[in-house]
């Protein structure tokens, strides 16, 4: 079941990096995602059954899922995903054909890059071929964010599963999650380049702490709605939050003050990279880190400690956790003729502070869901 040449699917999706616009999307804000060259590819074949047969590049497991019971799979360590994907896949209204899944997933487990998201998008992508149907990648999105709550019992936001459905090469995507309007902006850099650093230090209880900051969110939109016509807390200017902080209890008053000001710097963001201004660019990102360190606290340890390496080097403009947080990956903006120093320096005082090894990677920005028939 391992060999790629016997399937007639390929059907890859993307990590993503977020520039920035952090712990925004489940406020209604906007954000600054890329799709990632690391991805998730899953081969397909239709088996004419009434399953759905997995199995892993990287792991000994196979499981066969029954199509006609999905929801007893919520408990599965890996086929969760693929069980949930085929069940919202299905409950939406689309056939669903037993077939045979062989994943391949090449984005770093735990590295806040998005490969739960890579792999529900990819699999949903299969499962559309497999039953002889086209996938639209906003929907694909919108079901893989579905199996990501009710299957993996994380109540993320859509960035993500967007991000790795609609991705464009060469493009970061200014996603509002409110209406899902989406514009893709050209990435030029300039004289500097993205660098990606997986602090490596691994993630735990991080679906939890997730879960509750959404819940503080919610609760200082319940609060501030008694009084404000609002929708969604990324319809609050930062001032206003200020004239209504003493109705909040104080660590709802930061984690919305966090979410406020982000919003604000995603718009300033996306104007100086389309002005290809670098230099503002970065200082959003650093101003971004703070936030989550400070105000949101998400960050932890390991990142603050590769986020402080980061600005203290003479090449960096900029630089910032990415993704939910509590470790995972920084996003970097560094003079590209300075690049090697940058990652020399930074990973040997990050090993010589937490005592992890961490790992860079030469990501390229690419397209979301792509497939083809072998
Ligand atoms: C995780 C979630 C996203 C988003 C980010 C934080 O990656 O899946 O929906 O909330 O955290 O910005």
């Amino acid at each position: 079941m391992t060999d790629k040449n016997d399937y007639r699917f390929e059907v890859s999706a993307a990590g993503r990096v977020n520039l920035i616009g952090e712990h925004v999307d489940y406020c209604g804000g906007k954000v600054l995602p890329c799709a990632l060259s690391l991805k998730c590819t899953v081969y397909a074949r239709p088996n004419g059954t009434d399953f759905i047969n997995l199995a892993w590049t990287d792991l000994p497991d196979r499981i066969a899922l029954d199509i006609r019971d999905l929801i007893k799979y919520g408990n599965l360590q890996h086929a969760r995903y693929q069980a949930g994907c085929a069940y919202f896949w299905h409950k939406a209204g689309h056939e669903l054909k037993g077939c045979d899944l062989l994943i391949d997933c090449k984005v770093p487990f735990g590295s806040g890059l998005s490969s739960s998201a890579a792999i529900e998008v990819a699999t949903i992508g299969a499962l559309a071929l497999s039953a002889g149907e086209t996938p639209d990648p906003v929907e694909v999105a919108l079901l893989a964010q579905k199996a990501e709550h009710e299957f993996a019992g994380v109540n993320c936001g859509i960035m993500d599963q967007y991000a790795s459905a609609c991705g464009k090469k060469n493009h970061a995507m200014l996603l509002d999650c409110k209406t899902l309007e989406c514009r893709q902006i050209p990435i030029d850099t300039g004289e500097y380049s993205l660098v990606i650093i997986n602090t490596n230090k691994p993630h735990n209880l991080v679906e939890s702490k997730y879960n509750e900051r959404r819940a503080e969110t919610e609760t200082a939109l319940s609060i501030l709605k008694r009084s404000l016509e609002i929708d969604c807390l990324a319809d609050v200017d930062p001032s206003v939050l200020e004239e209504h902080k003493a109705s909040l209890p104080p660590t709802v008053f930061r984690r919305a003050k966090h979410v406020v000001d982000e919003c604000e710097r995603v718009r300033l963001a996306a104007e100086a990279m389309q002005r290809g201004d670098m230099e503002c660019f970065g200082k959003l990102l650093t101003r971004s880190h703070v936030s989550l360190a400070e105000l949101y606290e998400v960050t932890g340890k390991e990142l603050d400690s590769l986020a402080h390496a980061a600005w203290e080097h003479p090449a960096c403009t900029g630089a910032r956790m990415t993704g939910g947080g509590f470790g995972g990956c920084t996003v970097n903006l560094v003079r590209t003729n300075a690049v090697e120093d940058f990652k020399e320096k930074v990973c040997l005082r990050y090993k010589r502070e937490t005592g992890y090894t961490a790992v860079c990677y030469n990501a390229q920005i690419s397209n979301g869901l792509v497939y083809n028939e072998i």
